[in-house]
């Protein structure tokens, strides 16, 4: 295949990223722009724009993902089509490129790939999914309610008193949540899922590679440890006679934190939050939750860890482990990553196959068996989830032109 066939413009993707960074942009450099927020719905509109202005028929699903899609001339319009985008919400504080590269890349590639005239049979899709992140409860929400891979009553759920479930936030955007189901697709409408991302980590960087190829996504277990004592008054009990619920959780964060450390380098493990009842200083705690969350690319690994954490929580009296959620663990397809292989050969570009600490949308196609690759580019230092987190436009310039060239290799096979 002549490999230069399409050409992204660099300095339409620049300002795309660029214009995209500003919604939700807070004054320290980061952005607030959780899922359904007035700045992701800002986003949202803006990005609706820019999609219908690049051709495509743009439609919002019930759940609030955004499908815009091109049928080149001679294609038939309902044939199954070659998908790629990811999300548009951030991590509080977090950076402008996570999950907004993978849009902005997509919306390039399209362009390109409409304005090359080069004959197409199927369709493109464009996909901004709804909360990937995790503003509402587990992540990556609107794109497993597009394959029928939400938990039981999980919508209804959120991160505690005060934080609103997913299903308010669609019925704020004047959705109705019982309707969520209708967002339902099935897995032979795709060809193939892509999605570019930030690698979100400081190994391109380190080893010079301009492309990283995804050849698995970690399997990630979320839990809540419950640790119950006997609330007491702050002054007058003693400390022999004391059950804190706080002082037994320390010693389980400790504990927790040696056992994911005897899991050796493969394993990965956090307690993200901590929260105390009643949470004053003259009540001596009766109740401290924690967040933990453990994240591996090899199963057994993982399992052995929760088995040791598992351990820990039985031998202290008032504490309970519950598993909120379990997710990833996905091999991406090998065609798909041969294909990225063949397009970064092509253009002389390195790459680096590689595994995905990070979790993504495209797990969740790929769990459903649509051929799944992910396209990583290098962020500056490895730092990601923060207002640190920067890229070079070049190697998004690179990313965008590798998935340009991966779409049209896929679709002409
Ligand atoms: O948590 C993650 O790995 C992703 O950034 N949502
Ligand atoms: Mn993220
Ligand atoms: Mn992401």
């Amino acid at each position: 295949m002549d490999p230069f066939l399409i050409k992204i413009k660099p300095e339409r993707l620049e300002k795309d990223l660029l214009d995209l960074g500003k919604f939700g942009e807070s004054p320290g450099g980061g952005i607030m722009r959780p899922a359904l927020s007035e700045a992701d719905l800002a986003a949202r509109a803006w990005l609706k724009g820019r999609m219908r202005e690049a051709g495509m028929e743009v439609r919002e699903d019930e759940a609030a993902n955004i499908i815009g899609r091109w049928t080149p001339a001679g294609g038939s319009a309902d044939s199954p089509c070659i998908a790629f985008g990811s999300h548009s919400d951030a991590v509080p504080n977090g950076g402008k490129f996570d999950g907004a590269l993978g849009i902005c890349a997509g919306l390039e590639a399209l362009r390109a790939i409409r304005e090359s005239g080069v004959p197409l049979s199927c369709p493109l899709e464009l996909l901004v999914l709804t909360d990937e992140e995790g503003s509402h409860f587990a992540g990556t929400l609107g794109s497993r309610a597009m394959f029928d891979l939400l938990a039981e009553g999980e919508i209804y759920r959120s991160k505690g008193a005060g934080q609103p479930s997913f299903a308010e936030s669609l019925r704020r955007v004047g959705k109705s949540p019982e309707e969520i189901g209708r967002a339902v697709r099935s897995s032979s409408e795709f060809l193939a899922f892509l999605e570019v991302h930030i690698e979100q980590g400081p190994l391109l960087e380190s080893l010079g590679a301009p492309i990283g190829i995804v050849e698995g996504i970690v399997f990630i277990e979320r839990f809540i440890l419950r640790v119950s004592g006997r609330p007491g008054h702050a002054g007058t009990t003693p400390m022999r006679l004391r059950d804190d619920a706080l002082v037994k959780a320390a010693k389980i964060i400790l504990a927790v934190n040696e056992a994911v450390l005897a899991g050796g380098p493969e394993i990965v493990g956090t307690i993200g939050n901590v929260e105390v009842q009643p949470g004053v200083f003259n009540i001596i705690p009766g109740r401290a939750n924690l967040l933990l969350e453990l994240r591996s690319l090899k199963n057994p690994v993982l399992a052995s860890v929760r088995g040791a954490i598992q351990k820990i929580i039985r031998s202290q009296e008032g504490a309970e482990m519950h598993l909120l959620l379990s997710k990833g663990g996905v091999r991406m397809d090998p065609k798909i990553m041969e294909a990225i292989r063949l397009s970064c050969r092509e253009r002389g570009i390195a790459c680096h196959q590689m595994g995905s600490g990070a979790g993504h949308d495209s797990m969740t196609f790929q769990a459903r068996g649509i051929p799944t690759g992910m396209i990583f580019i290098p962020c500056k230092d490895g730092k990601s989830h923060s207002p640190e987190e920067d890229i070079r436009l070049e190697d998004a310039a690179i990313g965008t032109q590798i998935l340009a060239d991966t779409v049209l290799r896929i679709a002409r096979r």
